[in-house]
C-alpha cells in the first residue's frame, strides 16, 4: 500500500484483516505515526477479538520507501490526486515490483490508463477504488483501463472479494460511475449555499431528512474538501460539462485551508 493517509491506512487495515501481509509506504513521518494510531482504533473495529486484532497490526509494517516491499502480488497507490504525483509513483513501482505484480491506483477521478503510461506494463495496472471510509464501505468500484488484461482485473476482483466487498467493474472514463454521479449532490449543495438560499447545516438537514445517511457538507468534510475539489476539477476538466464546473465557495474554502475534519475545520468545526 503506499500511501498512509485517509484512504491508504484504513486499505490496509482491510487488507491485514483479511490475512495479507501488508507493506504500508508513507513518505512523511507524522502521516506514519497518524497511520500507526488509526489502524490500531480500525482493527480493534473491524475485529473484535483482542487477539485478532494486535495479530492483524502485527501484519502491517510500515515503511517509508517502496524499496522496502519489493516482493509483493499487488500495490495499490493511494497517494494525493495529482498525475505527476502517481505517475512518478507507478514509475518506481514499475522499476521495484515483481514482473507478475498487479499494480493498482485508487484514483478518484484521474484516468487509470494515463497513470499507468510510464509503467510499460499497462495490462498490469487497474484502479480498484475504494470509497471512504475504506474499513467500512463494500463497494469498490474496480476500472479496467484500455489496456488492462482480463487476468488482471480478474485478480482485483478476487482481492476485493477476499476483503468481504462488493466489486463492480466500471470502465476508464472521468469519475468512472460514482464520482460522476455523486459531482451533482455537491455542487448544487454549494450552489445553494454560494447564492444565500441556505446554510450548510439547513441542506444537510434536507438531504438527510430525505434518507441520505450523511448530508452533502458533512460528507465533503469528511472526505476533505481539498480531495473533494480536486475530484470534481478533472471530472470537469475531462468533460467539460457546465453544471459540473467547480464550485468558487470551495475553491475559497480550500485556499483558507478549511478542509473539513482533517483540519478541525470545514462547514463544521471539529475543535483542535
Ligand atoms: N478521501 C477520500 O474520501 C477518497 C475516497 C476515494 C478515493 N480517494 C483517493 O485516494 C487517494 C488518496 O487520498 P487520501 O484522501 O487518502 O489522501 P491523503 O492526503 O489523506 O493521503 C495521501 C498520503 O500519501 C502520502 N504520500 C505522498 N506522496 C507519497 C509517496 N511518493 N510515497 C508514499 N506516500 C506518499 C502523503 O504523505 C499522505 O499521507 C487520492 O487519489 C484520492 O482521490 C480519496
Amino acid at each position: 500500500m503506499i500511501g498512509a493517509g485517509t484512504m491508504g491506512a484504513g486499505i490496509a487495515a482491510s487488507a491485514s484483516a483479511a490475512n495479507y501481509e501488508v507493506y504500508l509506504v508513507e513518505l512523511a513521518a507524522a502521516a506514519r505515526e497518524r497511520a500507526a494510531a488509526g489502524l490500531t482504533k480500525t482493527l480493534g473495529r473491524l475485529l473484535p477479538d483482542a487477539a485478532g486484532a494486535e495479530a492483524a497490526f502485527g501484519r502491517i509494517r510500515l515503511v517509508d520507501s517502496v524499496a522496502q516491499a519489493t516482493s509483493g502480488d499487488i500495490y495499490i497507490e493511494a497517494v494525493p490526486e495529482v498525475l505527476d504525483l502517481k505517475r512518478t509513483v507507478f514509475a518506481e513501482l514499475a522499476r521495484l515490483a515483481p514482473a507478475g505484480a498487479l499494480l493498482a491506483t485508487n484514483t478518484s477521478s484521474l484516468a487509470v490508463g494515463e497513470i499507468a503510461r510510464p509503467t510499460g506494463r499497462a495490462q498490469s495496472v487497474v484502479g480498484i477504488h475504494f470509497f471512504n471510509p475504506p474499513a467500512v464501505m463494500k463497494l469498490v468500484e474496480v476500472v479496467r483501463a484500455e489496456q488492462s488484461s482480463d487476468e488482471s482485473v480478474r485478480r482485483a476482483v478476487e482481492f476485493v472479494e477476499r476483503l468481504g466487498k462488493t466489486p463492480v467493474v466500471v470502465r476508464d472514463t472521468p469519475g468512472f460511475v460514482v464520482n460522476r454521479v455523486a459531482r451533482p449532490y455537491y455542487l448544487e449543495a454549494l450552489r445553494a449555499i454560494d447564492a444565500g438560499a441556505a446554510d450548510a447545516e439547513c441542506v444537510d438537514a434536507v438531504l438527510e431528512g430525505l434518507g441520505f445517511k450523511m448530508g452533502p457538507c458533512r460528507l465533503m468534510d469528511l472526505i476533505g474538501l481539498d480531495v473533494n475539489l480536486a475530484t470534481t476539477r478533472s471530472v470537469y476538466e475531462a468533460t467539460h460539462v457546465e453544471r459540473l464546473r467547480p464550485s468558487p465557495l470551495q475553491e475559497r474554502m480550500v485556499a483558507e485551508g478549511r478542509l473539513g475534519r482533517k483540519s478541525s475545520r470545514g462547514f463544521y468545526d471539529y475543535g483542535a
